[in-house]
């Protein structure tokens, strides 16, 4: 038995698909103990947008250690901070026209979403929080309340209170009529359903089974959440950094969200940050109201200001959408080779789902992908859903080749 399986807790959860002992790792290739090489379709779900060991990020992030650069500074100043701040301002936020003050949280996604949760009900002075079908947003207990897996939901042990739950677009029928009902009950005085703090959404729904909504929807639903003056936050963690061919994955769409929330990729070299976009009148928090000692992550400042510079003109968005493009013809190659199957391909830019409508096949398939070493993730409802997410900076060649490979498997995964 080795030291995984004998200390390590059972909780652990991809290693089980991916068995391996991984060593070594550059851009979308990975390679095991053995030197065994692997394609990363997967990108630490949303973390590694600019490949493993980004020789730019690593150099900065070396040549500040060997500075003797401040590592950790609780949200003290550092050059670091500063820098990152000014770039994201320059870079990203001007240039969008838009107004945001940046609130750094403790470094996972799921902190993001508990300071927006707080903040929307502090703002507010409501409870309830709306959010939808299929929707993730994390695992520690605000988050998770908002989350819709019933296998996370159910380990938590306490009630998960004050959501209201809505459905997705295409849940319930496809188009902006999905939103009519809530609309109405809203309306209804006698209804028995009050005004929610916030609605919360992503704009492409990543471990919920890659569910993109439409930008009809969307806009219909931040007019809503202004009627009843409820905030609009969308939830960018996996989809925001460059994943859409945008930076913001809701940027193209005509919407002006109150609130933003950024983790993952931000940081982006694995250095873990989290970050709340928030419209400066929202910013209602007095000195020390939303704490946590990991804010001051100056190796993230350092790696995601290197980050920005791939947003400095339009290259390297326009060549996530090629790329995007490239997957989804590929992808829906497969699905046209096993017609009777009723595969469906789902996705915006380069996050890409295969839906088999089957959690047996996918899991035939994700043993298949474990087998022809190419890096997928199961998603969606009972894991019925492929999901390929790549390196933004993986190489047109890797790229091919990965999908020669997902192909095959798929194939095998089939044909068991
Ligand atoms: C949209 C979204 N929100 C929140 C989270 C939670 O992030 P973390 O796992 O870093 O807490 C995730 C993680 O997959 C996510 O995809």
């Amino acid at each position: 038995m080795n030291v995984f399986e004998r200390l390590e807790s059972n909780v652990r959860a991809y290693c089980r698909a991916y068995p391996a002992v991984f060593d070594k790792a550059s851009n979308a290739r990975q390679w095991d103990e053995n030197g065994v090489e692997f394609i990363d379709f997967f990108a630490g779900a949303g973390v590694l947008n600019y490949g493993h060991n980004n020789e730019r990020q690593r150099q900065a992030i070396i040549d500040y250690m060997q500075a003797d650069g401040v590592t950790h500074s609780l949200d003290l100043h550092t050059t670091a901070k500063r820098t990152f701040i000014e770039r994201f301002e320059d870079i990203i936020l001007k240039p969008r026209n838009l107004e945001y003050k940046l609130q750094f949280t403790g470094p996972t996604g799921t902190n993001v979403v508990e300071a927006a949760l707080k903040l929307a009900r502090k703002v507010t002075g409501r409870s309830t929080v709306a959010a939808f079908t299929n929707g993730f947003h994390g695992m520690t207990l605000g988050a998770l309340a908002v989350t819709g897996n019933a296998h996370y939901r159910n380990v938590s042990g306490v009630a998960l209170n004050d959501v209201l739950r809505l459905p997705f677009e295409g849940y319930a029928g496809t188009g902006v009529g999905s939103l009519d009902m809530i609309r109405q009950t809203l309306a209804d005085s006698s209804s028995g359903v009050e005004a929610p703090a916030a609605f919360l959404v992503e704009t492409v729904q990543a471990e919920g089974g890659v569910n993109v909504a439409g930008k009809e929807w969307l806009q219909a639903l931040q007019a809503l959440a202004k009627e009843y003056g409820a905030l609009f936050i969308i939830d960018d963690i996996q989809l925001g950094n460059g994943r859409t061919g945008h930076f913001f994955s809701w940027e193209d769409m005509g919407l002006d969200p109150d609130l933003v929330c950024l983790a993952k990729g931000i940081g982006g070299f694995g250095t873990p940050m989290g970050l709340l976009l928030i419209r400066p009148e929202l910013d209602q928090w007095s000195p020390g109201d939303h704490t946590g000692t990991f804010r001051g992550q100056n190796l993230s400042f350092v790696a995601g200001s290197e980050a920005l510079a791939y947003y400095e003109n339009d290259d390297f968005l326009k060549s996530v959408q090629e790329k995007g493009r490239y997957m989804e013809e590929r992808l829906n190659n497969i699905v046209a080779n096993h017609k009777k199957l009723n595969f469906e391909v789902r996705g915006r830019g380069m996050m890409q789902g295969l839906d088999t409508h089957s959690p047996a096949i996918a899991k035939k398939i994700m043993a298949a992908a474990a087998k022809q070493r190419v890096i997928v993730g199961a998603c969606g409802t009972d894991g019925r859903v492929i999901k390929a997410c790549p390196p933004l900076t993986i190489e047109q060649e890797t790229l091919e080749r990965g999908l020669d490979l997902l192909e095959a498997a798929v194939n095998e995964g089939v044909t068991q």
